[in-house]
């Protein structure tokens, strides 16, 4: 990558944040495949993909008011619901931990950086009801929901702001704790 190409990169995940007010416009379908593909491609612990995303607009818009509480993500055009399928994952030896959520978690990652990079707001929505999310979208009881992410345009443009975040030097640690 040239250095243009790193500068953009960078100036695009600055832009990035937590959007909770979205305006009514749709998404063209162009980009929503882009999102689509960009889930598919996302690296997975011994590429065993344990995902399954339920894309939720148009004429399925309606469940939106049922998974959200929160009144402004019900404005969003588009929402994913991000489920995690344990009994596909690879599970480590060592310590049984199965890794269904932390892939999930990198595909919903990388959606969310393309979701910016076309110029969409995204919201990560955790505070939801997962057994009603699946008992209204016949979800699967085996599965696990993860998130629900609401895309869409922006009441406010995206443009990068100052972050309230811990320092470096608390959280970065070399060598050795
Ligand atoms: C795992 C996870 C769960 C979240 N759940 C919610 C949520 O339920 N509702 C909400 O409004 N924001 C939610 N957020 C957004 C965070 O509040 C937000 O990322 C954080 O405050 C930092 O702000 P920023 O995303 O604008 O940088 C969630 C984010 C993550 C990563």
């Amino acid at each position: 990558m040239d250095e243009l190409e790193i500068e953009r990169f960078y100036s695009i995940v600055s832009r990035r944040k937590s959007v909770r007010e979205f305006s009514k416009k749709d998404i063209a379908p162009e980009k929503i495949e882009r999102l689509m593909r960009t889930l598919q491609r996302a690296q997975s612990a011994a590429n065993r993909q344990p995902w399954h995303f339920i894309i939720l607009q148009g004429e399925y818009r309606e469940a939106l008011n049922e998974v959200f509480t929160k009144e402004g993500f019900k404005d969003a055009p588009v929402a994913v619901v991000a489920c995690a399928d344990p009994a596909r994952a690879w599970v480590r030896k060592v310590d049984n931990i199965n890794f269904a959520r932390v892939d999930v978690t990198i595909a919903v990652t990388e959606m969310i950086t393309a979701a910016t990079a076309e110029g969409l707001g995204t919201c990560w929505v955790a505070a939801i009801d997962p057994a009603r999310v699946k008992a209204i979208l016949n979800i699967p009881d085996s599965m696990d929901v993860v998130a629900v992410i609401a895309l869409g345009y922006a009441k406010a443009p995206l443009v990068a702001e100052e972050k309230n975040r811990k320092p470096l030097k608390e959280i970065i640690h070399h060598g050795r704790w």
